[in-house]
């Protein structure tokens, strides 16, 4: 099927998406609920390790990813030099291959043909996940010349850390609720196109850099998720609630994609987007002015889109309702995908350890469907 449209290439225990009925859950806990309940870094925990920590194993943890926001100094000094309109994901792929071997080199073990040991994987995958929120906010400060965000701040909050690192200023309680519960709704997602990439990578043995570049490098089109900036911009250009009927017309009736909408796996509303949509709500309307005319817009683009592709099973998937809570707290949307990227670091490096620790390199065929044997004709033979 083309895209590997309902191939299952691997077995996991990490998240199960129903697409039918519009369902998550990671490691079997139904992700609304850990969205509402916990932490971050108990959900990243949890998804890397396959259980809830208990407060020792989560003391250990957070104080992992804690040390892990000291950034070697030559990783800073690239960090400067490299061109401002370069994109935020291409930063962060060069920034984090510069992290080589700097938490461990992040290569599986070969213990026998089939059996790989994965804890080099996991050891420097969550000094990634712990280093990936002060990589954005460098590059961030960076570009608008702000100071560079301090490894200190905030102890007690991966989520408030990283809302800190992105504005450069702290974030109230409502935001980094808000922040905490996006963060974990992007955490794993079963087996995206980034996920997949990351897992083919890792198949060769290679190191866990190398496959999150892979995965860094597929999360930044606009089919995956590259849609997450799209869907601001749009909702810019829109403008205001008056213009979404128009706006959607127009960009369905020339066969154009809307940006935000539809998704290979729901073929319902995404949870993740209804669970977004509540909490955009309570933070544009609390800031209100441009944040509040942005989140009207997107009801009124919502109720444009789902006037003509609910019956086609298409509805808004995460980036839709992301978006528009990002854009309130204050974050500016060519950072968007690197939020994304800073939650999605974990199903990375989860999805990596638990293929490779029964790893089988991924080596699918072609159909062949071109002519054979066909003669040599020498350059002055040929048309
Ligand atoms: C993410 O895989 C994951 O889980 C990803 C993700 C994660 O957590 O990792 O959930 C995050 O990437 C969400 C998706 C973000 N992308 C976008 O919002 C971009 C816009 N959406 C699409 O382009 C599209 O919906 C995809 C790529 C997401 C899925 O498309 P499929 O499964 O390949 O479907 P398709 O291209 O075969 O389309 C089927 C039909 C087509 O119409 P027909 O030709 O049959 O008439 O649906 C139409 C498409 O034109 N369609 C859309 C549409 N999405 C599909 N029409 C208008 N707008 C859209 N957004």
């Amino acid at each position: 099927m083309r895209g590997l449209d309902g191939v299952y290439v691997a077995e996991t225990r990490i998240s199960y998406v129903d697409g039918e009925k519009g369902r998550l859950w990671y490691r079997g806990y139904a992700v609304d609920e850990l969205a509402r309940k916990a932490t971050f870094e108990e959900v990243a925990y949890l998804l890397i390790h396959g259980k809830l920590p208990n407060r020792e194993e989560l003391e250990e943890f957070r104080s992992r990813l804690i040390a892990a926001r000291r950034i070697p100094e030559h990783v800073i000094e690239v960090a400067e030099k490299l061109p401002q309109n370069l994109h935020v994901l291409d930063k962060m792929r060069v920034l984090v291959t510069l992290l080589y071997g700097w938490y461990g080199d992040g290569k599986p073990r070969m213990l026998t043909s089939k059996q790989v040991d994965a804890k080099p994987v996991i050891e420097a995958g969550t000094g990634l996940v712990g280093a990936a929120p002060r990589l954005l906010g460098i590059i961030a400060a960076l570009e608008e010349g702000r100071e560079l965000p301090s490894e200190k701040f905030e102890l007690d909050s991966h989520a408030a850390y990283t809302l800190y690192a992105l504005t450069g200023r702290e974030p109230s309680l409502p935001e980094r609720d808000a922040f905490n519960t996006l963060l974990i709704l992007y955490a794993d997602h079963e087996l995206p196109a980034s996920t997949f990439a990351a897992m083919v990578a890792a198949s060769t043995l290679t190191d866990i850099y190398s496959a999150i570049d892979a995965a860094l490098a597929t999360l930044k089109g606009p089919l995956h998720g590259g849609a997450l900036e799209e869907v601001a911009k749009m909702l810019l250009e829109i403008g205001d609630p008056e213009n979404a009927e128009k706006y959607v017309e127009n960009v369905l009736s020339s066969g154009k994609r809307l940006m935000g909408f539809g998704h290979r796996v729901y073929k319902t509303y995404d949870p993740r987007s209804l669970i977004l949509k509540k909490v955009a709500s309570i933070i544009a309307n609390a800031v209100g002015g441009e944040a509040r005319r942005l989140y009207e817009t997107a009801v009124a683009v919502e109720n444009a889109a789902l006037k003509r592709l609910a019956r086609k099973n298409i509805y808004p998937n995460v980036d839709f309702w992301a978006s528009v809570l990002l854009y309130a707290l204050g974050i500016k949307p060519r950072y968007y995908t690197g939020v994304f990227a800073v939650a999605r670091i974990v199903g990375w490096v989860a999805h990596v350890a638990e293929y490779v620790a029964r790893n089988r390199l991924i080596r699918p065929r072609a159909l062949y469907t071109g002519p054979l044997n066909l003669p040599y004709l020498p350059l002055e033979a040929r048309q």
